[in-house]
């Protein structure tokens, strides 16, 4: 374990960022520029002019058992599907492509465990391993269209399981290693999961959590899923069920080696993915195989500018979040990149483990979470100084806004100024990259993503008259189909209509983000419209988190806003009513957690509880957020004659503001 760095010289960069604060815009360095794969603007017009043609030639990179006879059929929308009577595998892009071509020794991943283990992992292995699983699954009775789930941390297995279910056709069920296995449970129910695969536990920072043994304490009763597949991973001890659980290395070494990639329909669904909306239940995002991959493959070769002979690529995100798929998985290897794989968190061993991991790889390029790189500004530039970070050539960040100052930390301290920042906006639904500079032509501005995609069309729209905007602030709204696109949410057709295109009819994607539109066109995103909260970049909706709190035997009412935070970019703030005459104190505020962990999990928590006797309601009873937001932030309310009982917010806002003066 390093020790604490001195923070020497902390003034002069202080005085650097300063400085860069008032430069407005970046060019693409010149150097950078020359090599690009992009360097000629003219790619936008291009798209623009005929944007089928532009999906068609990225679709073109793939491979196919069969062409598409139609790029986009849009008689039915939003219910679009992209290049029918194609058939193509994505498992077969991912791995077989490469290794037909001479690739197989290539490495997939430099996997590195939070103890410092190292596992090379080369596509031609990838590609083995695979093939017995896939064939271990179908043993186990999978078949095309069964859905299987999949919850397992950031060990190599876990890339192997996805790619498994698409080499046959069973959609994929990804669950964050982060949610607890009441999540995991809710989500297996939902998406009427045949199989789980999960592990027999994870490491979390030096300790071992047991993964298996929770999943078994809530997984008992679940009729549909047939069997459970345990990794052996840390050599948990758990329980294993007779006729349901199996162990992966045993199924996996009884398996015939050869399993060739089904041709599916280029709509045939690659995977679900659960994400929060406005209700307290998660969002089935489902995505299908050859739109999907064309928009993942497109947007990482060109975003990140991959030359994957010579590149070496780390996106920080967790595999199961939507970055995870699209930019751990899918796009690196249907590009062919050499990635790394990091086990653990950010700080553990220490706090430069990432930077060590930059100098061991020889990473190029880097692509995270703002909260992070807010983070390692909190802990000091001397982390990363330590560590030779010369060969990264371009930095990306996802997830949420990113705030000037670290911005310009992340070019300075890690780029060294050389290296261009791609902020890149984008969804869950949206499945790929949406709103990005092309880093060998945009010219960036600290905060904003700048511009769509060539083939994208954005627009900012007036909140009350719904017109599009040239300049200012309104709604973010998607204006043309893309191939990466959402196609429904699993088993709520309706509830996908309603949520994205209610407002602006079927042809108008409702993003639900507020953005802000300058004089340049370039496009600012400002945070969520709806219910919903970023937490370091994990989306959740305030009404999970409620759902949540109320299952604590003491609660009578809880309303949860997300209230703007340094470290985390939103924080949960719960206001609490508890039943009858209790009293709220410590005890409850660790039970109420520690409720929260167990149904969701611990990255839900509420970071602040607030005691109420009654919350600020409507005549009709609805809560209003809003005010709740206003008070949280010591903003001056507006109206609040409509309230049932006014007094109540007076009430509130004391004790907000005894409660910020304890904290000082
Ligand atoms: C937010 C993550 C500002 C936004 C890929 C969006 C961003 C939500 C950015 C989706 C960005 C994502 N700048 N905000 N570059 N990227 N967001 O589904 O609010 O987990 O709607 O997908 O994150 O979160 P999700």
């Amino acid at each position: 374990m390093a020790t604490e760095p001195q923070t020497a010289g902390s003034e002069q960069l202080e005085r650097e960022l300063a400085e860069l604060l008032a430069v407005e815009r970046f060019e693409p360095p010149r150097e950078f520029r020359e090599q690009a794969l992009l360097k000629d603007p003219a790619i936008y017009a291009e798209a623009e002019r005929d944007p089928l043609g532009f999906w068609s030639a990225q679709a073109e990179q793939l491979h196919w058992f069969r062409r598409w006879d139609r790029v986009l059929d849009d008689s039915d929308p939003p219910f679009y599907k992209w290049f029918t009577g194609g058939t193509i595998n994505a498992s077969y892009n991912c791995l077989d492509r490469h290794v037909e071509a001479g690739r197989g020794d290539r490495v997939a991943f430099h996997w590195r465990g939070e103890e410092g283990e190292e596992r090379d992992i080369t596509y031609a292995q990838l590609l083995a391993d695979v093939q017995r699983l896939a064939n271990a699954l179908k043993a186990l009775g999978i078949g095309k269209g069964d859905v299987v789930g999949i919850y397992v941390p950031m060990i190599p297995e876990v890339v192997v399981s996805m790619l498994a279910c698409a080499r046959i056709g069973a959609p994929h069920n990804v669950v964050f290693g982060g949610f607890s296995a009441e999540a995991v449970r809710e989500r297996m129910e939902f998406s009427q999961a045949k199989a789980l695969i999960t592990v027999d536990g994870a490491a979390r920072k030096g300790k071992t959590a047991p993964v298996k043994e929770r999943v078994d304490e809530v997984m008992g009763d679940l009729e549909t899923l047939e069997a459970i597949v345990v990794i052996r991973s840390k050599g948990t001890p758990c329980s294993m069920r007779e006729g349901r659980d199996v162990y992966y290395d045993e199924i996996v070494a009884a398996a015939d080696p050869d399993c060739p990639a089904e041709p599916l329909d280029a709509e045939h669904p690659l995977y679900i993915l659960y994400t929060s909306g406005s209700t307290a239940k998660p969002k089935g995002i489902l995505h299908t195989t050859g739109g999907y991959l064309t928009g993942v493959a497109a947007t990482h070769r060109y975003v990140f500018d991959l030359k994957p002979d010579a590149d070496t690529y780390w996106c920080a995100a967790d595999v199961g979040w939507v970055t995870g798929h699209s930019y751990i998985v899918y796009g690196p290897l249907c590009n062919g990149a050499t990635s790394v794989m990091w086990e653990g968190a950010p700080d553990y061993p220490d706090r430069g483990i990432w930077w060590a991991l930059v100098e061991r790889y020889g990473v190029s390029i880097l692509y995270c979470a703002p909260t992070a790189i807010r983070a390692c500004v909190k802990w000091g530039a001397e982390w990363p100084r330590r560590h030779d970070l010369s060969s990264l050539r371009l930095l990306g960040t996802v997830g949420e806004p990113i705030n000037p100052k670290a911005w310009l930390w992340y070019h300075k301290v890690i780029g060294g100024g050389r290296c261009p920042i791609v902020d890149t906006w984008w969804q869950t639904e949206t499945g790929a990259i949406m709103i990005t500079p092309l880093p060998g032509i945009t010219a960036t501005k600290p905060g904003s993503a700048t511009q769509p995609f060539p083939g994208v069309r954005a627009e900012v729209r007036d909140e009350s008259t719904g017109q599009p905007m040239q300049e200012g602030q309104g709604l973010l709204v998607l204006t043309r189909p893309w191939p990466s696109m959402l196609r429904t949410l699993y088993r709520e057709e309706e509830r996908f209509v309603e949520t994205y295109f209610a407002r602006f009819g079927p042809e108008t994607y409702l993003v639900g983000d507020a953005a802000r539109v300058d004089k340049d066109g370039y496009v600012w995103v400002i945070g969520r419209i709806d219910d919903v909260v970023n937490v370091s970049g994990h989306r959740l909706s305030t009404a999970e988190v409620e759902s949540a709190i109320v299952a604590h035997a003491d609660v009578a009412e809880a309303a949860v806003i997300g209230q703007h935070d340094e470290d985390t970019g939103q924080a949960i703030v719960a206001f609490v009513t508890l039943q009858g005459e209790l009293e709220g104190d410590d005890s409850v505020v660790e039970g109420i957690r520690a409720t929260v962990a167990e149904r969701i999990g611990k990255f839900a928590r509420p970071k602040r509880i607030i005691w109420t006797d009654d919350l600020p309601k409507t005549r009709s009873g609805k809560i209003m957020r809003r005010l709740l937001r206003d008070i949280a932030e010591g903003r001056e309310l507006g109206d609040v004659t409509t309230l049932r009982d006014p007094a109540v917010t007076a009430k509130l806002k004391e004790r907000v503001a005894e409660l910020q003066a304890a904290e000082g």
